[in-house]
């Protein structure tokens, strides 16, 4: 019989209890902290947030928390509307962006972890190395062969420009690569919900003319094809974008050029 061992950090313990600094109506937050330098396990820390004092984001909820209880509470942010997707995180067991999330809309404890199956480098911040290196890879910028018209950019009808709408407006947040589960199990040779509907904004772009080239790049029996059309990603999209679609499109396109 096989034997099975969980890394000696994945144990999570009980952590500290942060009391709110002010004295309205308290919301508790269970938040995930974890320092891979300190050699600790990781732990859930309580903070109780004066609700009646805060902004109504769980975002607002965690810059108060730093501010007032925790300075060493480590988490990314920078527009606080919904835009940079720096702010992904796990709220109350769904990916979703700290920013554009009630703290209202969440259960009267809100637990709060780092997005699912990526390294952490500290608290609510996963190491997004390896993401960006398969976005890289998809060269995500217009190719092209025929020279640049003279004195015009490359034009393009409003019909092919509507065609782009649906997925120019993903911020890689990677809420939905991180909740779906090929992606769990092979991240190192599946490119992903995220990455696969950024190679298909450049599939769909009149505009372009490496077409083939990235088709070729993709059909591959682990980069384009271990999506088993779950459908975790499109849930799990803040912006309400839909990547298996994108992902049933391009295995529409390697399809149709074997016909
Ligand atoms: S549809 Fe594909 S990419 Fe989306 S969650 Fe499912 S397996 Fe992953
Ligand atoms: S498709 Fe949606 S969930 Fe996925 S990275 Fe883009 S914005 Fe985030
Ligand atoms: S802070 Fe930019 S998306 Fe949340």
């Amino acid at each position: 019989m096989a034997d099975f061992f969980l890394p000696k950090n994945s144990k999570v313990q009980k952590g500290n209890v942060h009391a709110a600094k002010t004295s309205g109506k308290t919301k508790k937050f269970k938040v995930y902290r974890y320092d891979p330098d300190s050699g600790e396990n990781p732990s859930y820390d309580t903070f109780e947030v004066d609700t009646d004092n805060c902004g109504p984001m769980v975002l607002d909820a965690l810059i108060k928390m730093k501010g007032e209880q925790d300075p060493s509470l480590t988490f990314r942010r920078s527009c606080r509307e919904g835009i940079c997707g720096s702010c992904s995180m796990n709220i109350d067991g769904k990916n979703g962006l700290a920013c554009t999330t009630a703290i209202e809309d969440c259960k009267s404890e809100v637990t709060i972890t780092p997005l699912p199956h990526m390294e952490v480098i500290k608290d609510l911040v996963p190491d997004f190395t390896h993401f960006y290196a398969q976005y890289a890879s998809i060269k995500p910028w217009l190719q092209t062969v025929t020279p640049e018209p003279s004195g015009k950019e490359r034009l393009q009808s409003p019909e092919d420009r509507a065609k782009l709408d649906g997925l120019y407006e993903c911020i890689l947040c990677a809420c939905c690569s991180t909740s779906c589960p090929s992606y769990w199990w092979n991240s190192d040779k599946f490119l992903g919900p995220a990455i696969l509907l950024q190679a298909y904004r450049w599939l769909a772009d009149s505009r372009d003319e490496m077409t083939g080239e990235r088709l070729d790049e993709l059909e591959d029996p682990f980069r384009l094809y271990r999506c088993h059309t779950i459908m975790n990603c499109a849930n799990a999209c803040p912006k309400g974008l839909n990547p298996a679609k994108a992902i049933a499109e391009t295995k529409k396109m390697v399809a149709e050029r074997h016909l």
